[in-house]
């Protein structure tokens, strides 16, 4: 028998891996594709105190080896969220992490306290949105600031908190070290790399933001070199993620040093991606005769 389970701040999920924030809805749309119960856990669309309708179109665009996203937090509201979806994603064998976003500290509080009493297992704190005008990235830059709002957003905590990491940075280990100073129970990264798409016929950004956040198997070696330096710097454990489209890319992720992973474009190239990658991870346990996978995490022979 293969044991596939990890846990992450206590929080035990079936598989490591679980669906990316922005990549996968509330579920909805994949239900009715296949039994959301294989999955480790499923990260939820950003949310915020208030509706957003998000950005205006186009903001999605496909790039070489990636896609480049300005949604802007499109979300019904946390509360909205809480009592109209959540009940039917509940009924799922799977870990539901909320994804906590907002324009102030204030904002972050309010959600995090919203979510600490709706039933879901983990909280995500959302530093790393590239694409609002207020808030996200704003937050996730500077370590200083990173520390600050950790620290404003535990108290209203009542699950196991995960701070989203930004790679938009000079040196990511100073805001995980921030981060983990502040109170974080794990760290997840990479969110998007910032970036842009120019049409040369229309001499016109392709993003009616203008600037987007590229994701993809494009930022897999980014990823796994931020993951690496952060195992390296913190204790906390971490969720990796950037460009995971196969089983063998998990097993690179752990190799690095992350406890679990999130899938995230792949889930749109490919609505099958994360059932796939599961099995072919167990594949790849098999063929390696690793019987726990946990024994990955970190083992990267340097
Ligand atoms: C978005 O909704 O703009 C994406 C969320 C994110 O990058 O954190």
């Amino acid at each position: 028998m293969i044991n596939m389970k990890v846990s992450v701040a206590g929080v035990e999920f079936k598989n490591p891996v679980i669906a990316a924030s922005g990549t996968f809805g509330f579920g909805k749309e994949f239900a009715s594709l296949y039994d959301l119960s294989v999955l480790g856990g499923i990260s939820l669309k950003g949310l915020t105190v208030e509706r957003r309708e998000g950005n205006a179109p186009p903001r999605i665009a496909e790039t070489p080896s990636g896609m480049l996203n300005s949604v802007g937090l499109q979300n019904p509201g946390a509360e909205y969220f809480v009592r109209h979806d959540l009940p039917e994603l509940r009924k799922y064998d799977t870990k539901l992490i909320a994804n906590i976003n907002g324009n102030t500290a204030e904002d972050y509080c309010r959600v995090a306290e919203i979510m600490s009493a709706a039933d879901v297992d983990m909280l995500e704190l959302n530093i790393s949105c590239p694409n609002v005008k207020c808030g996200g990235m704003a937050f996730g830059v500077k370590p200083e600031s990173v520390l600050a709002i950790t620290k404003t957003v535990k108290p209203y905590c009542r699950k196991p908190l995960i701070v989203k990491l930004s790679p938009n940075v000079a040196d990511i280990t100073e805001n995980a070290r921030a981060a983990e100073e502040g109170g974080a129970d794990a760290i997840a990264l990479i969110n998007t790399v910032s970036g842009m798409a120019v049409d040369a016929y229309s001499m016109r950004p392709v993003l009616a933001n203008v600037k987007g956040g590229l994701s993809g198997p494009a930022v897999k070696p980014i990823a796994l070199r931020m993951v690496y330096d952060c195992h390296n710097a913190v204790r906390i454990p971490i969720i990796g993620m950037g460009g995971i489209t196969s089983g063998t890319d998990v097993a690179e992720f752990m190799l690095c040093g992350a406890s679990a992973v999130q899938v995230g474009a792949a889930n749109i190239m490919n609505p099958m991606a994360m059932p796939e990658i599961i099995s072919r991870l167990a594949n790849y346990l098999t063929e390696t005769g690793i019987d726990d996978i946990n024994s990955l995490v970190g083992a990267l022979k340097v």
